[in-house]
């Protein structure tokens, strides 16, 4: 179980009646059954109530919780309650998204009420959850915290509204993990870790600049030597100024470039090698 004795807080636990499991209440049935416990927050204490009811079920543990994510002192006390019950948040999920339901509009169309009761919701919401959880992880020095966005931050989506604060919940996100993450697991696609990885491929990636030693032998061409500012291998390791044969195993943590010539004189050693020449 991976969330064996973990602490859960999520934000949106409940569901919007209908078909199927909404997002909220199925995350809190899944860390259940990792082991995790749970305080299932909504601003509809019934459907909270539902989704505990679920996870009891199945044998987890939670306890349901009034929040409306509008209002900061009701996303405090969620919180607080947690640490009170529990001792420590382990994740935060921060669930409540609302886009119609909200009054969402195009962007001829959208209001003032609109976008203020949308961004209120959705983004202020999950700022607000984040505010009153990071001290608690700090201090433990560990936790998650998990943002519902959407794909309607990148695609097409013709409501202003849930479009903006959808994306403002990744620029916020991606801030947070800049500031409060030193170590991350997983969630690698907004961490500075990402980055650093992103920023050594653009520099380690452009075509080489320096010199390149090559064989000309019986009508082939074949780089034997390679040597630039950008190279990954110790060039004192390397073999390039002491003779020909350049030995791409010499060198701990080279990166092996093929390049058309030596796929070729690869191709053409490995053919004699079979025929036994
Ligand atoms: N359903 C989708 O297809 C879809 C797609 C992409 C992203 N998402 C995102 O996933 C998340 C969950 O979506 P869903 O469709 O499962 O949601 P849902 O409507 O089933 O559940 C959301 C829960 O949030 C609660 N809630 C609403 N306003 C609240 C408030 N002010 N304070 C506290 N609780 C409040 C509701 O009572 C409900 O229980 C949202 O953030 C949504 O934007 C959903």
């Amino acid at each position: 179980m991976r969330l064996q004795q973990k602490v859960a807080v999520i934000v949106g636990a409940g569901q919007t009646p209908g078909e199927g499991l909404g997002n909220g209440r199925a995350t809190a049935m899944r860390f259940a059954q990792e082991g995790a416990r749970i305080l299932a927050v909504d601003r509809d204490l019934a459907s909270a109530e539902e989704t505990t009811g679920l996870v009891r079920k199945e044998g987890g543990e939670c306890v349901p919780f009034e929040a409306d994510v509008t209002r900061e002192s009701t996303l405090a006390a969620a919180i607080g309650h947690a640490h009170k019950l529990w001792g420590r948040i382990d994740i935060l999920h921060n669930n409540v998204g609302v886009s119609i339901a909200g009054g969402d509009a195009s962007p001829l169309e959208i209001t003032e009420e609109a976008f203020d009761r949308v961004s209120a919701i959705n983004l202020r919401g999950t700022i607000m959850a984040c505010k009153h959880a990071l001290p608690i992880m700090r201090d433990q020095r560990s936790g998650v915290i998990i943002n519902i966005s959407s794909m309607a931050a990148w695609v097409d989506y013709p409501l202003v509204a849930y479009k903006a604060t959808k994306a403002g919940m990744i620029a916020y996100t991606q801030q947070l993990a800049l500031q409060y993450a030193t170590l991350v697991y997983n969630g690698l696609w907004f961490s500075p870790l990402r980055s650093a990885l992103q920023a050594f491929m653009d520099e380690t990636t452009p075509p080489v600049t320096g010199t390149a030693k090559v064989k000309l032998y019986r009508g082939s061409c074949a780089v034997v030597g390679r040597k630039a500012a950008s190279s990954l291998y110790d060039h004192a390791l390397a073999t390039y100024e002491e003779g020909d044969a350049f030995q791409h195993g010499a060198a701990a943590g080279f990166i092996h470039v093929w390049s058309l010539p030596t796929k070729t004189w690869a191709a053409a050693s490995s053919a004699a090698d079979t025929v036994g020449v």
